[in-house]
């Protein structure tokens, strides 16, 4: 039996979660820890900024992308940072989707944007990141589709890939309270509680996640968009779009009765909830990636 490596689908919440050390940002390093203790090679994201039109998908491959600015942290703290994108890869990753029906093609051109470098800086703090490709999402949403190309890339779980979904559980800029981030560059005061339905969303989402295994996950996770508080929880669709991208990798039949567990989580700006998850088990012990309560601790401005 191939070793499999479990899925990620972590939140990434807003841009400033680059400039301060939270419990998400530790539970990434320690994610990216176990990938380099547990022999992962390489990786292959879906984030939530980068989409696609008609039906196509399209995959980094550019050898020296530009990283796009970030709003609200010092960029002393990603520009040196070394993406080491993974041609090679891209160009598997392509002929995987093609296999599967997909229109898929390198993007020479491709630019990347914090949702998926702020992971990766977070999980490789010495500075180089393992190779990797970032796959786009497609502008329609179809939560189907975006299972589909995750059950099409899960060959690699057993090719030292770890897959992984950046997206958000809770993310919906129009109920964000911006003003203590525009007044006070404060994106984790929470001054009162969260509105109900961002907990009682994060809730259910949580839910499928740790209650399903298998093709229930991905019915699940489907079944979601039609939950009465998704508009809530998601302004627009596409930062989901990488959560059924991510169960799509690890909700096949051969993944039934392997559970899936919640992480590390950070409340943001009031309503945004960056809760983290992981799909099945590392092959080595620890098998599930453990909230450290110790490395959790928030560090404003950590260097
Ligand atoms: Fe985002």
């Amino acid at each position: 039996m191939p070793t499999t490596l479990p899925v990620f689908f972590f939140s990434h919440g807003s841009t400033a979660m680059l400039q301060n050390r939270t419990a998400a940002a530790a539970y990434w390093e320690q994610v990216g820890r176990q990938a380099l203790e547990q022999g992962v090679e390489r990786i292959v994201m879906m984030g939530a900024h980068w989409e696609t039109m008609g039906e196509k998908i399209l995959v980094s491959a550019n050898p020296a992308p530009p990283k796009q600015p970030v709003a609200w942290v010092d960029p002393a703290r990603y520009v040196d940072f070394d993406l080491n994108p993974d041609l090679e890869l891209a160009s598997e990753v392509v002929g995987l989707l093609s296999d599967a029906g997909f229109d898929a093609a390198l993007e020479p051109k491709f630019e990347q944007i914090h949702d998926t470098f702020m992971i990766l800086k977070w999980m490789f703090p010495g500075g180089k990141s393992l190779p990797h490709v970032i796959v786009s999402h497609n502008a329609r949403f179809d939560p189907h589709f975006h299972m589909k190309i995750g059950a099409a890339l899960r060959p690699l779980r057993q090719a030292n890939t770890l897959i992984i979904g950046s997206g958000g559980a809770v993310h919906n800029l129009y109920r964000n309270n911006w003003a203590q981030v525009i007044r006070y560059r404060d994106n984790l005061a929470q001054e009162r509680p969260p509105e109900q339905w961002a907990v009682d969303f994060g809730e259910a989402f949580k839910d499928v996640v740790t209650q399903n295994t298998g093709p229930a996950l991905r019915r699940g996770m489907a079944r979601l968009m039609q939950h009465p508080q998704y508009r809530d929880a998601q302004g627009t669709d596409d930062h989901f779009m990488s959560a059924l991208f991510a169960v799509g990798a690890a909700g096949s039949v051969e993944d039934t009765g392997k559970p899936n567990y919640a992480g590390a989580e950070t409340w943001e700006l009031l309503n945004m909830r960056n809760s983290q998850f992981q799909f099945g088990d590392w092959p080595q012990e620890p098998h599930v990636t453990p909230i450290n309560a110790a490395s959790a601790m928030i560090e404003v401005d950590a260097k």
